[in-house]
């Protein structure tokens, strides 16, 4: 991927985004359809937001984020107001809470794209898409478990083993505010290790531990850990998490130095990371609480959970393990034109209409070339529609597995067809 040069790079998808086409796009349905189907079972609704929400709502999610300072798109739009285009969902979800106030718990699930100027490699792109899910309302560390539960559920389902989940917990502002003093000061005294990011450690120290920097690696290793300063209620919810993980047998290593990227996390964080992708963007999803966010927009307090994971990421790692395989397209009936008149239009369309896929060749090709364009379709049977069969009100019906072919009442064909084919053992069993 490259800056445009010349015109012609114009004409061409954005530096770090891409076009999904079918097969490939045949996966991305797959894989959404999965995730939405379990989200369904765990009694979350779908939520749909803008993909461009007023700056100030983002600028919430943290300052000192990347994500918000650094690599936002940010603009002014033709009335001169400040908006961004979505880098994350969480922050909008919450907005349309605080704004709609739907009863909590309110659990809902979302897939969007996001947007993030980042300098795009495998796996990190400037347009990305997530499927997400949030719980706001609760408390209880039951839900962490849930949402923990639904998002390696879903990844496991998928077909991929490689995975870890790494857990931590990011304890409440009162331990944070303590902790923060003692890192600081443990930084301070290492300052000339730091040198220039010195300044990003007074802002946020907890970032500095993140770091994968190979000659920082002792003394983060070193660093005063947050999980030594839990007050009591954060340190007992996060062993109820831990053992709501171990009762449902997901296996997890607690993380101690995860600091995920956005200031609102509270409490518990996770991430689940794939060990076939290069580390810088081996994070499938992740996410925590942030249970001060809905008050800072304005909302009632509202502890809050919830996760989101990289479609494109998710799809390079199903690619390392060789699972999700495209599924193959599926047409039932091809039809075989030699009338050239309106009837294979008219009959597609009945077809189609009672539930099977049906396909055609177009503008008048031999009857060679269709019955080739069938086979190369993959379709199961082929419908032939020719003058004579037509005048005694017949079709010609092959069997293009067996080439077996027989003549059937044009009347009845549809009928005919859905008794053998996967749509009709269907609709049968419907
Ligand atoms: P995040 O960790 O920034 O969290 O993003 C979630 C996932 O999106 C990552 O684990 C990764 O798979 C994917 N992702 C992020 N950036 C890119 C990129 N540039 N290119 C490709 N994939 C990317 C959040 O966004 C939080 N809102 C998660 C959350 C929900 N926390 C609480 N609720």
């Amino acid at each position: 991927m490259a800056e445009p040069r010349d015109a012609r790079d114009v004409f061409r998808a954005p530096y770090g985004t891409r076009d999904v086409l079918a097969p490939e796009s045949d996966r991305w349905q797959e894989l959404v359809a999965r995730f939405a189907d379990r989200a369904r079972r765990f009694g979350y609704g779908l939520v749909l937001t803008p993909i461009f929400e007023h700056a100030e709502v983002f600028h919430r999610v943290g300052e000192t984020t990347d994500v918000v300072s650094k690599e936002m798109y940010e603009f002014e739009d033709r009335g001169g107001r400040r908006l961004a285009l979505r880098p994350e969902g969480t922050a909008s979800v919450v907005r349309a809470f605080v704004q709609n106030h739907p009863p909590v718990p309110w659990k809902c699930w979302y897939l969007a794209p996001n947007f993030r100027a980042e300098r795009p490699q495998k796996g990190r792109y400037r347009q990305h898409y997530q499927v997400g899910a949030e719980v706001l309302g609760v408390d209880d560390p039951d839900v962490d478990v849930e949402v923990i539960a639904l998002l390696c559920g879903f990844l496991r389902d998928l077909g991929l083993s490689r995975t870890r989940l790494l857990l931590n917990s990011m304890g409440d502002p009162d331990s944070r505010a303590r902790h923060r003093e003692v890192l600081l000061d443990y930084l301070r005294s290492h300052a000339d290790l730091l040198g220039d990011e010195s300044a990003r450690a007074e802002l946020n120290p907890l970032r500095i531990l993140d770091s994968k920097r190979p000659d920082w690696q002792q003394l983060l290793e070193d660093a005063p850990q947050l999980g030594e300063y839990l007050s009591a209620e954060t340190a007992e919810h996060f062993e109820r998490v831990q053992a709501g993980l171990r009762a449902l047998e997901i296996p997890f290593e607690l993380a101690p130095r995860l600091v995920r990227g956005f200031d609102y996390y509270t409490r518990t964080t996770f991430e689940l990371q794939s060990d076939t992708i290069d580390a810088a963007q081996n994070a499938l999803g992740g996410g925590g609480r942030y249970d001060r966010l809905a008050e800072e927009m304005g909302g009632p307090p509202t502890p809050s959970i919830g996760f989101a994971a990289g479609i494109e990421r998710i799809l390079l790692a199903c690619d390392a393990e060789a699972v999700l395989p495209a599924p193959a397209a599926r047409v039932d009936v091809f039809v075989i034109d030699l009338m050239g008149t309106s009837d294979a239009t008219v009959l597609l369309n009945e077809l189609r209409d009672r539930g099977l896929a049906a396909d055609r060749a177009y503008g008048g090709r031999s009857v060679k070339k269709q019955w080739s364009a069938a086979d190369k379709a993959g379709a199961a049977f082929g419908v032939m529609l020719a003058p004579a069969e037509t005048a005694a009100g017949k079709v010609a019906v092959k069997d293009l597995a067996s080439g077996e072919q027989v003549e059937v009442a044009r009347a009845d064909v549809a009928a005919w067809l859905l008794a053998r084919s996967g749509a009709g053992a269907r609709s049968a069993r419907e």
